[in-house]
């Protein structure tokens, strides 16, 4: 898909479709009463009318006439909220593309990025028109091979059109980093919805890699031998069960000066959750090839990092597992010790997340971290807590945390805090062992971050539970069903700000 910045004012392009925002108010805009004269008064009729309001994401496409250079016509509602964020252009922007998409209009002029948003800068707006447009063309259809003529069309070419603004190479670099932060999504999307078939943790690892040498990266990937030599108790303990080894994936970005302390990233990489001995049920099993969305939004992270060279050195560390159960496979009352040297008592096989991140956690010391941030599809508890509308944060220091809600609230992927009292910790203490893997039925979210929370002594450490947010089960516009990439976004800005 090409995007092309225009210098020109959008009414005057031929195109199949003209897309502009509105706002919800009584009166039209300017070029809204322009355009409303030429097409012999058809928006003043559906506003008088109330078939488009300017509500949020509300949509009308109307038919151009000779008098005008554009086929089509169609408004987006951006509601009142003037002082909303970027998210609100993302979405309008996808939800524009979608349409079209599904009307096979390859090729549009934008004017979405005009809207005035009251917290948000010309080229702020340009990137997230541009990564809307890019989330909503996403599609995981590479298996499907009958029929592909009748998939949505893809764009070829998107033209935003600016009469005024800054000058045209800021514009067509907020484009350009638009699409490196869209498309480090869409890379983690992919890995999330590929099939278990083809996704081992030697396929994550071999992905890392090819990623690294596209985007200039340091990659290390440690296989079984230096797995075992260095005492990695916990994610050896929960591959057992698989025939396809573990690796653990590091991957370097250094943007920032030498010696400076990085900022270490861990996501967890299940390749397929099936519980272990504690099965799960069958029911929607098959969504637990998502259990290493953690693990992708730190690849696209770190591809996002390297392609937009943002100045800050980062270590993206992502241990890749299966949990299956076999006759090798690691039991409930099976006793591990973690790389830390502290031991673990597991009591319920399907608790491997945590045991796979105290691992990591520990291995990320040796970066000497300015901070730790972890992202795992940790806990069935965490839906419950929060549904599917933000991931839980939780944590040892309330200034990290503080700054990840911040670009929670920015990116639009939100964070919710979880409090983190000593008093969980009870529950994970162990009459064998130092700590067990399971805290029982209250609060399952905090326990488990209470767990990690073990491993994490002495970092500036928060851990998010993207458990409600990984995965899509209806579609919206801008992430349609299956893999959402969360957390790349979120990262990237908070590595911005
Ligand atoms: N990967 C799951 C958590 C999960 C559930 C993620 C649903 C996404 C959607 C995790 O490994 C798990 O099974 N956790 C258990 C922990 C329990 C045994 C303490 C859970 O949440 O039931
Ligand atoms: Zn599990
Ligand atoms: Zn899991």
């Amino acid at each position: 898909m090409i995007i092309k910045v225009k210098r020109a004012a959008v009414q005057k392009l031929k195109t199949p479709c003209l897309v502009l925002g509105v706002w919800e108010s009584k009166s039209k805009s300017g070029l809204l009463q322009e355009l409303d004269a030429e097409l012999g008064g058809r928006i003043g009729r559906a506003l008088r009318e109330g078939e488009f309001t300017g509500k949020s994401l509300q949509t009308l496409l109307v038919d151009g006439t000779d008098s005008v250079r554009f086929q089509r016509l169609l408004l987006v509602g951006l509601g009142k909220d003037r002082q909303a964020g970027g998210e609100l252009l993302r979405q309008a922007a996808a939800t524009a593309a979608r349409l079209l998409q599904e009307k096979k209009i390859t090729s549009f002029v934008c004017a979405l990025h005009q809207a005035e948003l009251k917290k948000l800068g010309f080229e702020e707006r340009v990137r997230a028109v541009v990564e809307g447009i890019f989330l909503a063309r996403y599609r995981y259809d590479r298996y499907v091979t009958k029929n592909r003529d009748n998939l949505p069309g893809a764009f070829s070419e998107v033209i935003l059109a600016l009469e005024v603004g800054p000058a045209l190479e800021f514009v067509e670099a907020a484009v350009e980093q638009g699409r490196a932060v869209a498309e480090a999504v869409c890379f983690a999307r992919d890995l999330v919805n590929a099939p278990g078939n083809l996704k081992s943790p030697a396929y994550l690892a071999d992905q890392a890699a090819l990623a690294a040498g596209e985007f200039g990266l340091a990659c290390r990937i440690l296989e079984r031998p230096e797995l075992e030599e260095k005492g990695f108790g916990g994610l050896l303990g929960v591959a057992q069960g698989s025939s396809r080894a573990p690796r653990l994936i590091v991957l370097e970005h250094r943007g920032g000066d030498e010696g400076e302390p990085p900022v270490v990233l861990v996501g967890k990489g299940v390749v397929f959750d099936a519980g272990g001995i504690s099965l799960k049920p069958a029911e929607k099993m098959d969504e637990m090839k998502m259990d290493m969305a953690g693990g992708a939004a730190v690849m696209g992270t770190l591809v996002a990092a390297a392609r937009l060279k943002l100045p800050v050195n980062l270590v993206g560390i992502v241990p890749a597992v299966e949990n299956l159960p076999s006759g090798t496979a690691y039991r409930p009352g099976d006793i591990l010790t973690s790389l830390s040297g502290q031991t673990i008592e597991v009591l319920n096989t399907d608790a491997e997340g945590r045991l796979i991140l105290a691992d990591a956690l520990c291995f990320a010391r040796q970066y000497n971290p300015r901070l730790v941030v972890d992202l795992a599809t940790l806990t069935g508890a965490c839906i419950i807590a929060l549904g599917h509308h933000a991931s839980a944060v939780l944590g040892n220091d309330e200034a990290l945390i503080k700054k990840l809600i911040a670009a929670g609230e920015r990116s639009g992927e939100r964070l919710w805090q979880l409090p983190l009292w000593d008093e969980y910790s009870q529950q994970i203490k162990s009459d064998v062992a130092d700590v067990k893997n399971v805290g029982g039925r209250p609060a399952g979210t905090i326990t488990a971050a209470a767990f990690l929370k073990e491993f994490a002594e002495g970092l500036c450490w928060a851990h998010l539970d993207i458990a409600g947010t990984a995965w899509e089960e209806k579609g919206k516009a801008w992430a349609p069903k299956g893999g959402t990439g969360v957390g790349v976004r979120l990262l990237v800005d908070f590595l911005s700000n």
